[in-house]
């Protein structure tokens, strides 16, 4: 299938009244545009944004990725905004047109579209809706051809009451497109060029006009305030924790779990309330997550328990790892199997061995645990002076007395035993006790000082 992409995102969107573009708020945590130029891309590499309120801010949004973008100075309709990206547009194949405002359209569903076109043939996306109100309303004759498209502000009483809808969504031939465009007027209740007008343009020149339909009609809603916003979120959300249901794993409440990027779950994953999954996750099998957590770009391993209010970034969590409650794990650290992290321990580009225990109150940063060490409780890792990183090493079987301080640089050796409340600046040796405080002293004959 030979498809090109417009996606029109000039519009104000004042309703949002907002300093941002509208294409950019987001939408389960990407911006509404680039879910659309994410499906588009799944189909199509020519791919064409046409930007005019907020041109600069959403170029920069998309400056990565390989999308071209056409300028629509002046807002003068959906069908000028197409005309824009014609210099940009083949002269054969398919052009789909898509609403940058509108995020959620799967990719079967413009598939199903695109395949209705050819040379002689245009497809219209079209829904049926309850509440007709404020869309373009699909015409057809005796014959149930769609004969034309009339706009909410142009349509009599008896057109109003027709249920079908213009998505918006249409795929034309490259070639009519073409042709076409150029010939459009503005004479109508909004003095804008319509893109809907090539409906009786393509009747009148005996190229039929087919219509496809989504599996959703929330598919083909746009957002027009932050209302519809929240709406259209909740929807999206509601699918995804669908999904996750349906992949095996148990929500305690699918209304209270939010997925702003891909998660796929093992079986008997258990996910408590208030979880927030973020970017890439996966999760193994009998995966349980309590309550008030978010996990972003993670991978835990089988088994792995995270406790309640737990943030996990950008890490790895090993099988039969316990992290948490209240513990935040921060990128690049990795825990091996059956690895704990206990409450209010934060860890930074860590790699903690198989076994070991962090319990209690730690900061681990830039530091290396061995297999079956034990941190005791309050010990910190001195990472930083001000300028520098530095790592600290702590071997196999260690056992670091609870508030100790790791001057980084620093290495304790396998097996070593480190009292409570040391300050360690040189290599502790293997398997030996070493202490690094001020002796306590008891002052003999002391007397407790009397009011003179
Ligand atoms: C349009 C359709 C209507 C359809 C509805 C679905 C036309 C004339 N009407 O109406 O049949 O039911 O969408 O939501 O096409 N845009 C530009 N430049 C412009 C005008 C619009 O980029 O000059 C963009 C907007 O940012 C938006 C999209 O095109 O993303 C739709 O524009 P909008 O003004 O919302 O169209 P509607 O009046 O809702
Ligand atoms: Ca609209």
């Amino acid at each position: 299938m030979d498809v090109s992409v417009v996606i029109l995102a000039a519009g104000q969107g004042s309703r949002m009244k907002s300093a941002l573009p509208k294409v950019l708020h987001q939408l389960a945590g990407k911006p509404l545009a680039e879910h659309v130029v994410d499906t588009a891309r799944q189909f199509s590499s020519d791919i064409t944004l046409v930007v005019g309120h907020g041109a600069e801010a959403v170029k920069a949004h998309f400056s990565e990725q390989p999308v071209r973008f056409a300028l629509q100075a002046e807002q003068l309709g959906t069908g000028h905004a197409v005309a824009q990206a014609l210099p940009e547009l083949p002269k054969t194949g398919t052009v789909l047109v898509l609403y940058g405002d509108v995020p959620l359209t799967r990719q079967d569903t413009l598939a199903r579209l695109c395949a209705l076109v050819d040379d002689h043939t245009l497809g219209l996306l079209t829904v049926k809706l309850d509440n007709p109100t404020g869309y373009g309303r699909i015409l057809r004759d005796a014959d149930g051809l769609v004969q034309a498209i009339v706009e909410e502000k142009d349509a009599s009483d008896e057109q109003k009451a027709i249920t079908e809808v213009n998505s918006g969504i249409m795929a034309v031939p490259a070639w009519a497109l073409h042709e076409w465009l150029p010939r459009l007027s503005n004479n109508n209740a909004q003095g804008e060029y319509y893109l809907t007008d090539l409906v009786a343009l393509a009747v009148s020149e005996n190229i039929a006009v087919k219509t496809a339909h989504p599996d959703q009609f929330e598919e083909t809603l746009g957002v027009n305030n932050r209302v519809q916003l929240a709406q259209l979120e909740r929807w999206y959300q509601g699918q995804q924790a669908e999904q996750l249901m349906l992949a095996g794993a148990t929500l305690r409440d699918p209304a209270r779990v939010d997925v702003r990027g891909k998660v796929t779950v093992g079986p008997d994953c258990d996910i408590d309330i208030n979880v927030v999954f973020e970017g890439d996750v996966t999760l193994g099998a009998n995966v349980t997550i309590g309550p008030n957590c978010v996990i972003r770009n993670a991978t835990l391993g089988d088994g792995a328990r995270i406790e309640a209010h737990t943030l996990v970034d950008t890490a790895v969590i090993g099988r039969e790892a316990t992290v948490g409650p209240f513990a935040r794990i921060r990128p690049g650290t990795k825990l091996a199997d059956s690895a704990k992290v206990g409450n209010f321990v934060e860890t930074k580009k860590a790699l903690i061995g198989e076994g070991a225990k962090v319990n209690h109150l730690s900061y681990v940063g830039d530091a290396r645990i061995g297999a079956g060490s034990n941190i005791g409780a309050g010990t910190i890792t001195c990472n930083y002076d001000g300028v520098n990183k530095f790592t600290t090493e702590i071997g196999e079987g260690a056992f670091v007395g609870s508030n100790s301080t790791l001057v980084a640089p620093v290495t304790i050796e396998d097996g070593a035993f480190i009292g409570a409340g040391s300050v360690i600046t040189k290599t502790a040796p293997k398997e030996q006790l070493t202490v690094g405080r001020a002796r306590q002293v008891t002052v003999k004959g002391w007397v407790r000082p009397e009011k003179g």
